[in-house]
């Protein structure tokens, strides 16, 4: 007698591989890290366009689609920060495993957090992106006035502020903004991503 098996449609799912031949790409995790207004979101919207551009599918995902869908409700306590960071890891691994290039922009603050998520993604899947722009000039551009609110005590446990930011020890690619173009370091990102295509 075979054993009964609860998830019997994984039988009949096809492969990643599968997915890759079909998109003729292969699917691999940009995991942007950095403070709030160093520009990661930024980056991965230019990144979008240029491989769109190239017949490559890829998908964003960031606070603007994450934190106000799957994870709304969730704050940013450290509780709340690794369940944002497990889930979002959880749907990108879905995404890699479709065969569609991923680019994760959060803050991701730890060591923890980021391993977190390279733990459920897979290390030969996942490429950490540092946006290294300094904390002095996020808050200069405090793009969403969070800083100023930070500063005031408005806003608690704020990365950088109030609450911990750990640079990552070995990024893939490091990228300051506030030492060149936007179209460099869109460029640096594409160029990582294209040395891990077929
Ligand atoms: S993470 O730490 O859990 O990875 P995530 O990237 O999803 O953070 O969200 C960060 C964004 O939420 C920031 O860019 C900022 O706009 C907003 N935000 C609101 N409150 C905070 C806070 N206390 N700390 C950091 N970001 C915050």
């Amino acid at each position: 007698m075979t054993e009964h098996n609860i998830y019997p449609i994984y039988d009949r799912m096809m492969t990643r591989q599968d997915k890759e031949r079909l998109l003729r790409q292969r699917g691999v995790m940009i995991w942007f890290t950095g403070l709030s207004g160093s520009g990661k979101s930024t980056i991965a919207l230019g990144v979008e366009r240029e491989l769109h551009q190239r017949g490559l599918l890829c998908r964003i995902l960031d606070g603007d689609n994450i934190r106000t869908g799957i994870n709304a409700g969730l704050g940013f306590s450290a509780e709340d920060r690794h369940e944002n960071i497990r889930r979002i890891a959880e749907v990108g691994k879905l995404f890699v495993e479709t065969g569609i290039i991923t680019l994760a922009a959060f803050v991701s603050p730890t060591n923890e957090y980021r391993q977190l998520a390279r733990d459920i993604i897979g290390a030969e899947d996942f490429l950490e992106v540092f946006v290294s722009t300094p904390l002095e000039v996020c808050e200069r551009r405090d793009v969403k006035g969070l800083y100023a609110r930070a500063r005031r005590g408005e806003v608690k446990d704020f990365t950088g502020i109030s609450a911990p930011f750990e640079a990552p020890e070995h990024p893939a690619l490091c990228i300051d903004t506030s030492q060149q173009p936007l179209e460099t370091s869109v460029q640096q990102v594409l160029e990582l991503i294209i040395s891990q295509q077929p």
